[in-house]
């Protein structure tokens, strides 16, 4: 069977840009700024976007169009047996991801639906904090929410890669950019904007310290989808022709730039209507609702919100789903569309403790924390870092030769950035890693 590929740079381009632009960039940047400092946060996640992302983002694509296989498949073509371990890690980070992604995926749909029937309670900030309580804590709903969010996933997987996922990002991605700038022209116009804009854009440079240098890291891999094969993944679909720095600097650069207008978009409002900025992952749920209650318009604007939410949480998941789903089609020979209808339920029964995790599950904890925590704890300081670790090594000490006429495309080795490149694979992320690996353990 012929393997499948983009059907245009442009497709590619929105389809990595979708991975990466996700609840990560909407959800948990702005409140991460809002928690860590703003503005100096800001500056530190870009300076790592620039570089150890931009690197890392070349060569994963650059592995997976090499290779034209799935993560396993991938590593084991190029590397041997012991580095598809690597791989493994991968497809086991896309099941966790994805498993309590879309039970937050769910409760942007819940609150889609909930925005248009008019039932949030948007006029009191106490009533909504309990709404938001009581979904998450619920037993049915949002599992309900869960499973509708996995069969979009699903649905648009089956159809496959250019047929599914490239014509829907196509549509989506531009949707949600559109979405987005309403918003946030929007929220920098609001009265008394102008201090959350200063704290999100001005560094104050004392804010710098050791817990912030690693939120901002593991945002930015989790942002640009590295450590476990998405990219790889989406990368192997991609023709032997497309310019892979060129197309890696605008994913960088659109997964930056929503971060950014993602801040500009909660943090004035926020700040408008004299809200607290660190209130943490309540932030979208239940403090934008409160300042939709009290805008003009409110009730257009909260629909917009949650709909750009569930697009944007969209665009990634499809990602998340798509790396189990080529490795069992590739490695056990199972049909595309099968592998996507089994994968996608065993997806989402992980998914369901999850999410009882919120509610009446939650006093069953392991190492102190409940299904949940344990599931983000767990991929963000373990298998993604991991996972980075061993990507960047791999490519810098292993197949760096591979790598510079990938990058270069003409199968010379003209890359111009190559020497950037290859310190950045074989000591500074590496090292920047197991940095933030070991201060977090060491809880320093
Ligand atoms: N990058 C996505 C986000 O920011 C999350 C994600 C991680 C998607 C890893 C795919 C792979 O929300």
């Amino acid at each position: 069977m012929k393997r499948e590929q983009w059907g245009s740079r442009f497709g590619f381009i929105m389809a990595a840009a979708g991975s990466a632009v996700g609840l990560g960039n909407i959800w948990k940047f702005p409140y991460l700024a809002g928690t860590q400092g703003g503005g100096a946060f800001l500056a530190v996640y870009l300076i790592i976007m620039a570089t150890i992302g931009a690197a890392l983002i070349m060569a994963e694509i650059a592995i997976g169009r090499s290779a034209k296989k799935n993560p396993v498949g991938a590593f084991r073509a190029l590397g041997g047996n012991l580095w598809s371990t690597t791989g493994v890690i991968g497809v086991v980070t896309g099941f966790m991801i994805l498993s309590f992604y879309s039970v937050v995926g769910g409760w942007t749909i819940a609150y889609l639906v909930k925005s248009v029937a008019g039932t949030i309670e948007s006029a009191q900030p106490e009533l909504l904090e309990a709404q938001f309580g009581g979904l998450v804590s619920a037993v049915w709903e949002p599992i309900f929410y869960h499973g509708v969010f996995m069969v979009l996933t699903m649905g648009i997987v089956i159809a496959g890669v250019a047929q599914g996922i490239e014509r829907s990002v196509k549509v989506l991605m531009p949707l949600l950019f559109i979405l987005l700038m309403v918003l946030v022209v929007r929220s920098v116009t609001l009265p008394g904007a102008w201090e959350g804009i200063e704290f999100f854009l001005v560094p104050d440079w004392s804010q710098v310290n050791g817990e912030m240098l690693r939120a901002a890291l593991g945002q930015a891999f989790f942002s640009l989808s590295l450590g476990m094969g998405a990219m790889i993944t989406y990368g192997s679909y991609l023709d032997k022709d497309a310019d892979i720095p060129n197309a890696s600097c605008w994913v960088v650069f659109l997964a930056a730039l929503v971060g950014v207008l993602g801040g500009l978009l909660v943090l004035p409002a926020v700040f408008a209507f004299g809200m607290d900025p660190g209130a943490g992952p309540g932030l979208t749920f239940i403090t934008l609702p409160a300042v939709f209650g009290e805008m003009i318009g409110g009730y257009v604007f909260q629909i917009i919100f949650f709909a750009m939410l569930l697009i944007a949480a969209l665009t990634s998941s499809i990602s998340l789903l798509a790396i189990p789903v080529a490795y069992f089609a590739e490695e056990y020979g199972i049909e595309r569309k099968w592998s996507a209808i089994v994968v996608g339920i065993l997806i989402f029964l992980i998914g369901v403790p999850c999410s009882l995790a919120l509610g009446v599950w939650g006093e069953y904890k392991l190492f102190g924390m409940n299904f949940f925590d344990l599931m983000v704890y767990a991929v963000d300081n373990y298998t993604l870092p991991i996972g980075g670790i061993l990507t960047s090594l791999f490519a810098g000490w292993i197949v760096l030769e591979k790598m510079g006429k990938e990058l270069s495309n003409d199968g010379s080795l003209n890359f111009k950035w190559m020497a950037a490149f290859t310190w950045i694979m074989r000591i500074v992320a590496p090292l920047a890693v197991v940095w933030v690996m070991l201060s977090g353990l060491l809880g320093s």
